[in-house]
Protein backbone atom coordinates (compact mmCIF):
# COMPACT_ATOMS: atom_id res chain seq x y z
CA UNK A 1 0.00 0.00 0.00
CA UNK A 2 1.06 3.52 -1.10
CA UNK A 3 0.44 6.71 1.20
CA UNK A 4 0.73 10.03 0.07
CA UNK A 5 1.78 12.07 3.12
CA UNK A 6 1.51 16.16 3.45
CA UNK A 7 5.14 16.66 4.74
CA UNK A 8 6.94 19.54 5.89
CA UNK A 9 10.03 18.23 7.60
CA UNK A 10 9.36 19.44 10.81
CA UNK A 11 8.57 17.22 14.27
CA UNK A 12 4.96 15.49 14.10
CA UNK A 13 5.74 14.94 10.19
CA UNK A 14 8.89 13.33 10.51
CA UNK A 15 7.32 11.44 13.32
CA UNK A 16 4.41 10.73 10.78
CA UNK A 17 6.45 8.75 8.43
CA UNK A 18 7.90 6.11 10.79
CA UNK A 19 4.48 5.98 12.75
CA UNK A 20 2.73 5.27 9.18
CA UNK A 21 5.38 2.68 8.21
CA UNK A 22 4.76 1.01 11.93
CA UNK A 23 1.27 0.84 11.86
CA UNK A 24 0.04 0.54 7.83
CA UNK A 25 3.08 -1.51 6.73
CA UNK A 26 3.49 1.20 3.96
CA UNK A 27 5.39 3.03 1.47
CA UNK A 28 5.16 6.51 2.38
CA UNK A 29 5.19 9.04 -0.28
CA UNK A 30 5.91 12.49 1.11
CA UNK A 31 4.94 16.24 -0.50
CA UNK A 32 5.93 19.33 0.14
CA UNK A 33 3.90 22.31 -1.17
CA UNK A 34 5.79 25.87 -1.53
CA UNK A 35 3.20 28.49 -1.49
CA UNK A 36 6.09 31.21 -1.22
CA UNK A 37 6.71 29.75 3.30
CA UNK A 38 10.65 30.51 2.12
CA UNK A 39 11.37 27.83 4.28
CA UNK A 40 14.82 25.95 3.88
CA UNK A 41 13.75 23.18 0.90
CA UNK A 42 17.59 22.30 -0.41
CA UNK A 43 17.89 19.22 2.25
CA UNK A 44 14.35 18.51 2.57
CA UNK A 45 14.87 15.59 0.60
CA UNK A 46 17.75 14.01 2.26
CA UNK A 47 15.26 14.61 5.16
CA UNK A 48 12.44 12.72 4.19
CA UNK A 49 14.43 9.84 2.58
CA UNK A 50 16.51 9.61 5.48
CA UNK A 51 13.29 9.35 7.70
CA UNK A 52 12.20 6.38 5.58
CA UNK A 53 9.96 8.84 2.79
CA UNK A 54 10.24 6.43 -0.12
CA UNK A 55 10.27 9.80 -2.62
CA UNK A 56 10.02 13.58 -1.69
CA UNK A 57 7.57 15.34 -4.15
CA UNK A 58 8.48 19.25 -3.73
CA UNK A 59 5.32 21.16 -5.70
CA UNK A 60 6.02 24.62 -6.25
CA UNK A 61 2.35 25.93 -6.36
CA UNK A 62 2.83 29.60 -5.47
CA UNK A 63 1.69 31.22 -8.95
CA UNK A 64 -2.10 28.84 -8.56
CA UNK A 65 -1.70 29.94 -5.03
CA UNK A 66 -2.07 33.41 -5.91
CA UNK A 67 -4.26 33.16 -9.42
CA UNK A 68 -7.02 30.74 -8.56
CA UNK A 69 -7.10 30.96 -4.91
CA UNK A 70 -5.80 34.51 -3.22
CA UNK A 71 -7.39 36.70 -5.85
CA UNK A 72 -10.71 35.05 -5.83
CA UNK A 73 -10.92 35.52 -2.39
CA UNK A 74 -9.77 39.33 -2.54
CA UNK A 75 -11.99 39.93 -5.63
CA UNK A 76 -15.05 38.31 -2.84
CA UNK A 77 -14.14 40.57 -0.41
CA UNK A 78 -13.84 37.72 2.11
CA UNK A 79 -12.78 38.21 5.66
CA UNK A 80 -13.61 36.16 8.56
CA UNK A 81 -14.94 37.64 11.93
CA UNK A 82 -14.36 40.94 10.61
CA UNK A 83 -10.44 40.30 10.78
CA UNK A 84 -8.79 36.93 9.45
CA UNK A 85 -7.89 37.41 5.92
CA UNK A 86 -8.16 33.58 5.47
CA UNK A 87 -4.28 32.83 4.81
CA UNK A 88 -4.10 29.29 6.29
CA UNK A 89 -7.99 28.42 4.92
CA UNK A 90 -7.44 29.04 1.26
CA UNK A 91 -4.08 27.19 1.49
CA UNK A 92 -5.31 24.15 2.32
CA UNK A 93 -7.52 23.31 -0.98
CA UNK A 94 -4.93 23.89 -3.05
CA UNK A 95 -2.73 21.40 -1.12
CA UNK A 96 -4.91 18.42 -0.76
CA UNK A 97 -5.66 18.96 -4.88
CA UNK A 98 -2.13 18.58 -6.00
CA UNK A 99 -1.87 15.28 -3.17
CA UNK A 100 -4.92 14.02 -4.84
CA UNK A 101 -3.02 14.27 -8.06
CA UNK A 102 -0.21 12.58 -6.55
CA UNK A 103 -2.04 10.29 -5.41
CA UNK A 104 -3.62 9.16 -8.62
CA UNK A 105 -0.84 9.21 -10.73
CA UNK A 106 1.68 7.32 -7.94
CA UNK A 107 -1.88 4.94 -7.37
CA UNK A 108 -1.62 5.67 -3.91
CA UNK A 109 -4.60 4.65 -1.78
CA UNK A 110 -4.21 7.01 0.94
CA UNK A 111 -3.80 10.54 2.04
CA UNK A 112 -2.27 11.61 5.14
CA UNK A 113 -1.87 14.69 7.10
CA UNK A 114 -0.17 16.03 10.28
CA UNK A 115 -3.22 18.12 11.60
CA UNK A 116 -4.23 17.75 15.23
CA UNK A 117 -7.66 16.37 15.57
CA UNK A 118 -8.62 19.49 17.43
CA UNK A 119 -8.26 22.93 13.95
CA UNK A 120 -10.08 23.35 11.23
CA UNK A 121 -6.98 21.94 8.90
CA UNK A 122 -8.06 18.85 8.94
CA UNK A 123 -11.73 19.35 7.93
CA UNK A 124 -10.24 21.68 5.30
CA UNK A 125 -7.99 18.98 3.72
CA UNK A 126 -10.22 16.33 4.35
CA UNK A 127 -13.36 18.01 2.70
CA UNK A 128 -11.10 18.69 -0.34
CA UNK A 129 -10.13 15.39 -0.64
CA UNK A 130 -13.50 13.88 -0.40
CA UNK A 131 -14.26 16.19 -3.27
CA UNK A 132 -11.73 15.51 -5.37
CA UNK A 133 -11.60 11.66 -4.93
CA UNK A 134 -13.83 10.30 -2.25
CA UNK A 135 -12.60 6.91 -3.01
CA UNK A 136 -9.31 7.85 -1.64
CA UNK A 137 -8.88 6.64 2.21
CA UNK A 138 -7.96 9.73 4.60
CA UNK A 139 -4.96 8.78 7.65
CA UNK A 140 -4.86 11.44 10.44
CA UNK A 141 -2.12 10.02 12.72
CA UNK A 142 -3.27 12.77 15.56
CA UNK A 143 -6.95 11.22 15.69
CA UNK A 144 -5.46 7.39 16.27
CA UNK A 145 -2.05 7.65 17.99
CA UNK A 146 -1.54 7.94 21.68
CA UNK A 147 1.22 10.72 21.27
CA UNK A 148 -0.80 13.66 23.18
CA UNK A 149 1.84 16.28 23.42
CA UNK A 150 5.16 17.57 21.76
CA UNK A 151 7.37 15.73 24.37
CA UNK A 152 5.61 12.46 23.59
CA UNK A 153 6.37 13.32 19.76
CA UNK A 154 10.12 13.96 20.61
CA UNK A 155 10.78 10.96 22.62
CA UNK A 156 8.99 9.17 19.73
CA UNK A 157 11.15 10.14 17.25
CA UNK A 158 14.17 9.81 19.98
CA UNK A 159 13.48 5.76 20.52
CA UNK A 160 13.31 5.87 16.21
CA UNK A 161 16.14 7.68 15.73
CA UNK A 162 14.63 10.04 13.48
CA UNK A 163 17.17 13.23 13.28
CA UNK A 164 14.45 16.49 14.78
CA UNK A 165 15.77 19.76 16.15
CA UNK A 166 13.08 20.21 17.98
CA UNK A 167 13.34 20.97 21.90
CA UNK A 168 11.06 20.40 24.21
CA UNK A 169 9.70 23.92 24.99
CA UNK A 170 6.79 25.00 23.91
CA UNK A 171 6.91 26.75 20.40
CA UNK A 172 3.73 28.93 18.28
CA UNK A 173 2.27 26.46 15.78
CA UNK A 174 3.15 28.78 12.48
CA UNK A 175 1.66 28.62 9.09
CA UNK A 176 3.42 30.95 6.74
CA UNK A 177 2.34 31.17 2.69
CA UNK A 178 2.97 33.99 0.58
CA UNK A 179 -0.43 35.91 1.87
CA UNK A 180 0.07 35.68 5.55
CA UNK A 181 1.82 34.07 8.40
CA UNK A 182 -0.13 32.54 11.83
CA UNK A 183 0.61 31.96 15.26
CA UNK A 184 -1.21 30.16 17.20
CA UNK A 185 -0.27 28.21 21.14
CA UNK A 186 2.46 28.35 23.05
CA UNK A 187 2.16 31.48 24.85
CA UNK A 188 -0.68 33.17 22.70
CA UNK A 189 -3.21 30.56 24.56
CA UNK A 190 -2.94 33.09 27.00
CA UNK A 191 -5.37 35.55 25.74
CA UNK A 192 -4.25 38.08 27.89
CA UNK A 193 -0.52 38.22 27.04
CA UNK A 194 0.90 40.54 24.72
CA UNK A 195 3.83 38.83 21.99
CA UNK A 196 6.87 39.62 22.32
CA UNK A 197 8.22 42.34 19.35
CA UNK A 198 10.46 39.38 18.95
CA UNK A 199 7.83 36.49 17.66
CA UNK A 200 7.10 38.76 14.49
CA UNK A 201 8.56 38.08 11.01
CA UNK A 202 7.31 39.57 8.53
CA UNK A 203 6.27 43.07 9.54
CA UNK A 204 7.85 45.99 11.57
CA UNK A 205 6.62 47.11 14.65
CA UNK A 206 4.75 50.55 14.39
CA UNK A 207 6.70 52.00 16.68
CA UNK A 208 10.44 51.31 14.58
CA UNK A 209 8.89 51.88 11.83
CA UNK A 210 10.19 54.40 9.17
CA UNK A 211 9.20 58.36 10.06
CA UNK A 212 8.47 58.69 6.43
CA UNK A 213 4.98 57.39 5.16
CA UNK A 214 5.05 55.69 1.97
CA UNK A 215 3.20 56.60 -0.93
CA UNK A 216 1.75 53.53 -3.37
CA UNK A 217 -0.61 53.53 -6.24
CA UNK A 218 -2.47 50.40 -7.02
CA UNK A 219 -3.88 49.81 -10.13
CA UNK A 220 -6.52 46.93 -10.62
CA UNK A 221 -7.98 45.71 -13.93
CA UNK A 222 -11.47 43.92 -12.87
CA UNK A 223 -10.79 43.45 -9.32
CA UNK A 224 -7.26 41.84 -9.72
CA UNK A 225 -3.73 44.07 -8.71
CA UNK A 226 -1.51 44.51 -11.45
CA UNK A 227 0.85 47.08 -10.93
CA UNK A 228 2.00 49.23 -8.20
CA UNK A 229 3.54 52.74 -8.93
CA UNK A 230 3.01 52.19 -12.97
CA UNK A 231 5.58 49.35 -12.68
CA UNK A 232 3.75 45.74 -14.19
CA UNK A 233 4.34 42.58 -11.79
CA UNK A 234 3.31 39.15 -12.03
CA UNK A 235 0.81 37.61 -9.32
CA UNK A 236 3.42 36.36 -7.23
CA UNK A 237 5.84 39.24 -7.51
CA UNK A 238 3.46 42.02 -6.75
CA UNK A 239 2.85 39.90 -3.64
CA UNK A 240 6.19 39.39 -2.67
CA UNK A 241 6.56 43.45 -3.56
CA UNK A 242 3.74 44.73 -1.56
CA UNK A 243 4.39 42.07 1.44
CA UNK A 244 7.99 43.58 1.42
CA UNK A 245 6.46 47.04 1.36
CA UNK A 246 3.80 47.10 3.94
CA UNK A 247 5.82 44.85 6.39
CA UNK A 248 8.61 47.43 6.48
CA UNK A 249 5.53 49.89 7.69
CA UNK A 250 4.62 47.39 10.10
CA UNK A 251 1.14 47.37 8.07
CA UNK A 252 -1.02 44.04 8.63
CA UNK A 253 -0.83 42.67 11.99
CA UNK A 254 -4.30 41.11 13.80
CA UNK A 255 -4.34 39.44 17.15
CA UNK A 256 -7.72 37.95 17.57
CA UNK A 257 -9.72 35.56 19.19
CA UNK A 258 -11.46 33.48 16.60
CA UNK A 259 -14.07 30.57 16.68
CA UNK A 260 -12.85 27.66 15.49
CA UNK A 261 -15.22 25.53 13.14
CA UNK A 262 -14.53 22.34 15.64
CA UNK A 263 -16.43 24.70 18.23
CA UNK A 264 -13.70 25.98 20.66
CA UNK A 265 -12.18 29.69 20.68
CA UNK A 266 -8.71 29.88 19.57
CA UNK A 267 -6.54 33.06 19.87
CA UNK A 268 -4.26 33.81 16.73
CA UNK A 269 -1.77 35.98 15.78
CA UNK A 270 -1.49 36.97 11.90
CA UNK A 271 0.87 39.33 9.75
CA UNK A 272 -1.11 40.06 6.27
CA UNK A 273 1.13 42.57 5.23
CA UNK A 274 0.01 42.84 1.56
CA UNK A 275 -3.18 41.23 2.09
CA UNK A 276 -4.29 43.97 4.17
CA UNK A 277 -3.05 47.04 1.20
CA UNK A 278 -5.01 44.73 -1.28
CA UNK A 279 -7.64 44.24 0.80
CA UNK A 280 -8.31 48.16 1.54
CA UNK A 281 -7.70 49.25 -2.19
CA UNK A 282 -9.46 46.94 -3.59
CA UNK A 283 -12.94 47.37 -1.39
CA UNK A 284 -11.69 51.31 -1.90
CA UNK A 285 -11.52 50.76 -5.72
CA UNK A 286 -15.15 49.27 -5.21
CA UNK A 287 -17.04 52.24 -3.77
CA UNK A 288 -16.64 54.11 -7.02
CA UNK A 289 -17.12 51.24 -8.99
CA UNK A 290 -20.13 49.29 -7.96
CA UNK A 291 -23.98 50.69 -7.30
CA UNK A 292 -25.19 50.82 -3.95
CA UNK A 293 -27.52 47.35 -4.39
CA UNK A 294 -24.56 45.63 -5.76
CA UNK A 295 -22.42 46.85 -3.11
CA UNK A 296 -24.27 46.12 -0.45
CA UNK A 297 -25.60 42.75 -1.51
CA UNK A 298 -22.09 42.04 -2.12
CA UNK A 299 -21.33 42.31 1.80
CA UNK A 300 -23.99 39.35 2.14
CA UNK A 301 -21.89 37.72 -0.46
CA UNK A 302 -18.60 38.29 0.95
CA UNK A 303 -19.78 37.35 4.85
CA UNK A 304 -21.11 33.79 3.38
CA UNK A 305 -17.81 33.15 0.80
CA UNK A 306 -15.89 33.59 4.48
CA UNK A 307 -17.38 31.33 5.98
CA UNK A 308 -17.25 28.85 3.41
CA UNK A 309 -13.45 29.23 2.74
CA UNK A 310 -13.01 29.29 6.79
CA UNK A 311 -14.76 25.58 7.19
CA UNK A 312 -13.21 24.35 3.97
CA UNK A 313 -16.11 23.94 1.21
CA UNK A 314 -13.78 25.39 -1.47
CA UNK A 315 -14.65 22.56 -3.76
CA UNK A 316 -18.43 23.34 -2.64
CA UNK A 317 -21.04 24.24 -5.17
CA UNK A 318 -22.12 27.19 -3.02
CA UNK A 319 -18.58 28.84 -3.23
CA UNK A 320 -18.48 28.38 -7.37
CA UNK A 321 -22.01 29.73 -7.86
CA UNK A 322 -21.36 33.11 -5.52
CA UNK A 323 -17.25 32.99 -7.63
CA UNK A 324 -19.55 33.35 -10.58
CA UNK A 325 -21.76 36.50 -9.23
CA UNK A 326 -18.90 37.79 -7.63
CA UNK A 327 -17.09 37.68 -11.18
CA UNK A 328 -19.82 39.72 -13.01
CA UNK A 329 -19.57 42.34 -10.04
CA UNK A 330 -15.85 42.59 -10.59
CA UNK A 331 -16.36 43.99 -14.64
CA UNK A 332 -16.02 47.44 -13.57
CA UNK A 333 -13.42 47.10 -10.27
CA UNK A 334 -10.88 48.43 -12.89
CA UNK A 335 -8.61 51.66 -11.38
CA UNK A 336 -6.27 53.02 -9.41
CA UNK A 337 -6.21 53.44 -5.66
CA UNK A 338 -2.95 55.61 -3.56
CA UNK A 339 -2.17 54.39 -0.76
CA UNK A 340 -0.23 55.87 2.44
CA UNK A 341 1.46 53.37 4.57
CA UNK A 342 2.63 54.77 8.13
CA UNK A 343 3.18 53.61 10.92
CA UNK A 344 0.70 49.93 10.88
CA UNK A 345 -1.48 52.06 9.06
CA UNK A 346 -2.81 51.70 5.82
CA UNK A 347 -4.59 54.49 4.75
CA UNK A 348 -6.35 55.06 1.64
CA UNK A 349 -5.94 58.78 0.29
CA UNK A 350 -7.34 58.41 -3.14
CA UNK A 351 -9.08 56.77 -5.51
CA UNK A 352 -9.94 56.75 -9.38
CA UNK A 353 -11.41 54.88 -12.34
CA UNK A 354 -12.46 55.50 -15.86
CA UNK A 355 -15.76 53.32 -14.67
CA UNK A 356 -16.63 55.81 -11.71
CA UNK A 357 -20.31 56.42 -10.55
CA UNK A 358 -19.35 58.94 -8.58
CA UNK A 359 -20.14 62.40 -10.26
CA UNK A 360 -18.90 65.61 -8.40
CA UNK A 361 -21.73 67.28 -10.64
CA UNK A 362 -24.15 65.39 -8.38
CA UNK A 363 -22.27 65.38 -4.76
CA UNK A 364 -21.20 68.92 -5.05
CA UNK A 365 -22.64 71.47 -2.01
CA UNK A 366 -23.35 74.06 -5.38
CA UNK A 367 -25.70 74.21 -7.48
CA UNK A 368 -25.58 71.15 -10.21
CA UNK A 369 -27.87 70.69 -13.21
CA UNK A 370 -29.22 66.90 -12.60
CA UNK A 371 -30.28 67.19 -8.88
CA UNK A 372 -32.92 69.17 -7.99
CA UNK A 373 -33.15 69.36 -4.24
CA UNK A 374 -36.86 70.34 -4.45
CA UNK A 375 -37.82 66.70 -5.68
CA UNK A 376 -35.89 65.44 -2.17
CA UNK A 377 -39.08 66.83 -0.66
CA UNK A 378 -41.37 64.43 -2.29
CA UNK A 379 -39.25 61.73 -1.76
CA UNK A 380 -38.97 62.01 2.33
CA UNK A 381 -43.37 62.47 2.26
CA UNK A 382 -43.36 59.02 0.45
CA UNK A 383 -40.24 57.29 2.21
CA UNK A 384 -41.32 58.41 5.35
CA UNK A 385 -44.95 57.77 5.48
CA UNK A 386 -44.62 54.11 7.09
CA UNK A 387 -43.31 56.25 10.05
CA UNK A 388 -45.98 58.78 10.03
CA UNK A 389 -48.86 56.18 10.06
CA UNK A 390 -46.94 54.62 12.98
CA UNK A 391 -46.24 58.21 14.72
CA UNK A 392 -49.93 58.38 14.65
CA UNK A 393 -51.03 55.27 15.78
CA UNK A 394 -48.94 55.26 18.92
CA UNK A 395 -49.99 58.87 19.85
CA UNK A 396 -53.54 58.08 19.54
CA UNK A 397 -53.17 55.12 21.94
CA UNK A 398 -51.80 57.42 24.58
CA UNK A 399 -54.73 59.54 24.26
CA UNK A 400 -53.39 61.82 21.41
N1 LIG B 1 -6.72 29.58 12.89
C1 LIG B 1 -6.31 29.80 11.55
C2 LIG B 1 -7.22 29.04 10.61
O1 LIG B 1 -7.93 28.19 11.05
C3 LIG B 1 -4.86 29.45 11.33
C4 LIG B 1 -4.52 27.99 11.39
C5 LIG B 1 -3.06 27.77 11.36
N2 LIG B 1 -2.74 26.40 11.15
C6 LIG B 1 -1.63 25.82 11.59
N3 LIG B 1 -1.49 24.56 11.32
N4 LIG B 1 -0.75 26.45 12.29
O2 LIG B 1 -7.22 29.28 9.43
Amino acid sequence: MKVVLAYSGGLDTSVIIKWLKENYNCEVIAVTADLGQEEELDNLEEKALETGASKLYVENLQEEFVRDFIFPTLKAGAIYEKKYLLGTAIARPLIAKRMVEIAEEEGAEAIAHGCTGKGNDQVRFELAVKALNPRLKIIAPWREWNITSREEAIDYAKRHNIPVSATKEKPFSIDRNLWHMSYEGGALEDTSWEPDEDMFLLTNSPGSAPDEPLYLEIYFEKGIPLNINGKEYSPVELLRKLNKLAGLHGVGRVDLVENRLVGMKSRGIYETPGGTVLFLAHQELESITLDRDTMHFKEMVASQYALILYYGQWFAPLRRALDAFVERTQEKVTGTVRVKLFKGNCFVVGRKSEYSLYREDLATFEKGELYDQKDAGGFINCFGLPLMVQGLLERKSKGD
